[in-house]
């Protein structure tokens, strides 16, 4: 059981003057939880802690990061190495089998991968019935989720198919977002090729036209590689929690994994870096003056935040945000824009904020969020899409999550506690008496 790592040291609990010991958890990299699992049925009382600030789901091996020290490691491998030496489809196989591709291994993935890359005629048509301002999120939850009807295997066997499963859903996806994006423009369909690396077909299903052949550039595909890679995967964020929460039901994997694609649309997630593009256009819009926007962020009474910076667990710098600006800086000079006034918007506002007491005291750097938008925007792609991208990335890692919860024999469905702070039982009123 994943669970099993206790150690010897226990937690002391008085309560109405009886002393409860609590066996104490100590993980790979030395963090330490107190089990409370008995707590209820030995104390009668539960915890409370909104947003989960200090509370652990589970137990996992996928990724751990450390927010003091900037630290992210996807499989006890570090992003950096990942990000420098992998493709993307490398890091997708180890976050949901656990070790890295040998040759063979990878080769048979890729296979997978092309087999599955289109999809079914009549999901096409789907998209004929979409608003044309339809949000691409909504779009993708909706496809992801009707992809299950297309494997009603799926819902009795979910567990029996899972490497062909795994790979249908992440070639799919990026062929899903290409043809949301052809559809909403009005042009025609570009099929998946299978001489293309994934990130080449993303980029050529996207941008391909008969009257102006799309040419690949190595570092546009290169930069896109880093970044899905830099996504990938968060513990247990917002999004991966709710992949969790809704797969521990015994849903399917497409039904979990588009549920985890609406939490990751909410602007304080993964809507973020779509939200950071607005604020650095503002800012260029109201003569670059950024100051005056990091004061709005500083003032209790405005609701203004510093879209891009701030983190739930890193205190230190996102060691994601730091590849994403060297990759901004390369991918804007190889295609001549690196005069884009929103970069130097940003590499301002950071440089400001990182040096002022407000955002110092309270440990805010920029995250992920904060240059992904800047790259995405100079290769083409369209805001209302860069959560999408996001989606994209992270899709291994929801995935790696819900075959881990799957496989652990102790996993339960989850269902947190409250506190009841409503009106005690009252006596009925007839409506004739009301
Ligand atoms: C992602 O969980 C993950 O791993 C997520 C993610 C992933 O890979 O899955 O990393 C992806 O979601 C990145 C975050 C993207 N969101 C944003 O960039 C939105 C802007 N950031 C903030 O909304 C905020 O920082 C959060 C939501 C990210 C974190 O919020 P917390 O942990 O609940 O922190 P908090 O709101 O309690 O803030 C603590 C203090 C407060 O000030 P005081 O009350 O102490 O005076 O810091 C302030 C906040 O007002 N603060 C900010 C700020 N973020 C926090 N002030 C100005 N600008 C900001 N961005």
């Amino acid at each position: 059981m994943l669970l099993d790592c206790v150690s010897d040291d226990k937690a002391e609990l008085v309560l109405d003057g009886k002393k409860y010991l609590l066996p104490i958890i100590i993980g790979t990299e030395g963090e330490r939880a107190i089990d409370i699992r008995s707590l209820r049925t030995e104390t009668g009382h539960i915890t409370i802690d909104s947003g989960y600030m200090n509370t652990g789901s589970c137990a996992s091996q996928i990724t751990f990061l450390d927010g003091e020290k900037g630290i992210l490691n996807y499989r006890g491998y570090g992003i950096e190495d990942l990000a420098e030496h992998c493709s993307f489809v490398e890091v997708s196989y180890l976050l949901v089998h656990g070790t890295l591709p040998t040759g063979d291994e990878l080769r048979r993935f890729r296979e997978l991968l092309n087999l599955y890359s289109l999809i079914h005629e009549d999901m096409i048509h789907f998209f004929d019935h979409y608003p044309s301002n339809a949000p691409p999120m909504s779009i993708l939850s909706s496809m992801v989720n009707s992809l299950s009807n297309y494997y009603p295997e799926m819902n009795e066997n979910p567990l029996e198919d899972i490497d062909n499963m795994t790979a249908r859903l992440i070639s799919k996806v990026r062929t899903i977002a290409a043809f949301s994006y052809r559809k909403s423009y009005g042009s025609q369909l570009v099929m998946p090729r299978h001489d293309f690396s994934y990130c080449a077909n993303f980029l050529n299903m996207m941008f391909d036209s008969p009257v102006k052949p799309y040419v690949v550039n190595d570092e546009v595909e290169s930069a896109l590689n880093k970044l899905l890679i830099l996504h990938a995967d968060h513990e247990q964020n917002c999004s991966t929690s709710t992949v969790r929460l809704v797969g521990s039901a015994r849903v399917n994997l497409y039904a979990s994994i588009s549920a985890g694609i609406s939490a990751l649309w909410g602007p304080l997630h993964g809507g973020a870096n779509m939200a950071v593009m607005d604020m650095l256009e503002e800012i260029h819009a109201n003569g670059g003056d950024y100051k005056k926007y990091i004061t709005k962020a500083k003032d209790r009474n405005d609701p203004f935040r510093l879209v891009g910076f701030g983190h739930r667990v890193y205190k230190n710098h996102d060691p994601r945000a730091q590849i994403i600006k060297e990759a901004s800086e390369k991918v804007l000079k190889s295609l001549g824009v690196d005069d884009d006034p929103l970069l130097q918007i940003a590499r301002e506002l950071e440089d400001v904020a990182l040096r002022d007491e407000y955002f110092v005291e309270r440990k805010l750097y920029p995250n992920v969020d904060f240059y992904s938008g800047i790259i995405y925007r100079a290769i083409g792609i369209p805001q209302n899409m860069f959560t999408v991208m996001f989606a994209l990335g992270r899709l291994p890692g929801w995935i790696s999550h819900w075959r881990e919860m799957w496989t652990d024999a102790n996993w339960r469905i989850g269902r947190p506690r409250q506190v009841y702070v409503g009106p005690q039982r009252k006596k009925f009123v007839p409506l004739e008496d009301r």
